[in-house]
């Protein structure tokens, strides 16, 4: 296992919504975990539409999974023969998703899940693929530039990140407020942290993707 450091959590006084993402995460992964039995969101549309179109392929892996919760992405790309690494701090998100993967007899160097911190860890080498899918909404906005800059230095040039950028607009922010988790991920903050000079967009307008609340789209990172 990795070592950890100490999470990146702003003092409470900088917002006005307690972050303590270990407790909601926990919460987050019995949700998860009730909602996957209801099927709805097993399904991860987007990903598999990547994988059937061959926007996501087998030279791109390993693909890496940052904040990968319990772990529902891994699954999918290893049992298609693409090695995927999942990373995420919460102790019961890794263990759920370490068990999952054991029970569905998935296992390294296939598909591996590294307990660390998104905002400190390095893959051994630059990677073809990046699955961001609601762990920068997780973050806390003070850390979203290291974050974008972690995805960037993980990343081979014309390397890709499948975004799934979470949209959950705060009626507090128009007061002035920094709410979350989770935090809302604006179209035109995400055009700032992940700027035209360093990432090749597609042309607007975003999708929302099938669960409606997701724009979703490839980046490419740019040659330097
Ligand atoms: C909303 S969940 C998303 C889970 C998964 N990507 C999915 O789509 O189902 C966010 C995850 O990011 C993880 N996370 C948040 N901040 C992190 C950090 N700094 N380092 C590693 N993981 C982090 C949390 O533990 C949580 O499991």
């Amino acid at each position: 296992m990795s070592s950890i450091p100490s999470p990146h959590f702003p003092s409470p006084s900088q917002f006005k919504f307690a972050d303590d993402w270990p407790r909601h995460s926990l919460l987050a992964t019995a949700l998860l975990d009730a909602t996957n039995t209801l099927g709805r969101w097993r399904r991860r549309p987007e990903l598999l539409g990547w994988l059937s179109d061959g926007h996501l392929r087998a030279q791109d892996a390993p693909v890496l999974v940052p904040g990968c919760g319990s772990g529902r992405d891994l699954p999918l790309l290893a049992a298609r023969g693409i090695a995927v690494t999942g990373i995420d701090y919460t102790p019961a998100a890794v263990a759920l998703t370490r068990e999952r993967l054991a029970r569905a007899g998935l296992v390294a160097p296939l598909v591996q899940v590294e307990h660390a911190d998104v905002l400190n860890w390095l893959p051994p080498a630059p990677v073809g693929a990046v699955i961001e899918r609601t762990c920068l909404c997780a973050l806390h906005p003070d850390h979203w530039l290291r974050y974008a800059q972690q995805l960037h230095a993980w990343l081979l040039p014309g390397g890709r990140l499948f975004a799934q950028f979470e949209q959950a607009p705060r009626a507090e922010a128009a007061e002035g407020w920094v709410a979350g988790p989770p935090y809302h991920c604006d179209i035109n903050a995400m055009r700032a942290l992940f700027s035209a000079d360093r990432w090749a967009w597609p042309k607007p307008p975003y999708p929302r993707g099938a669960e409606g609340d997701h724009l979703t789209m490839v980046l490419t990172k740019l040659n330097e």
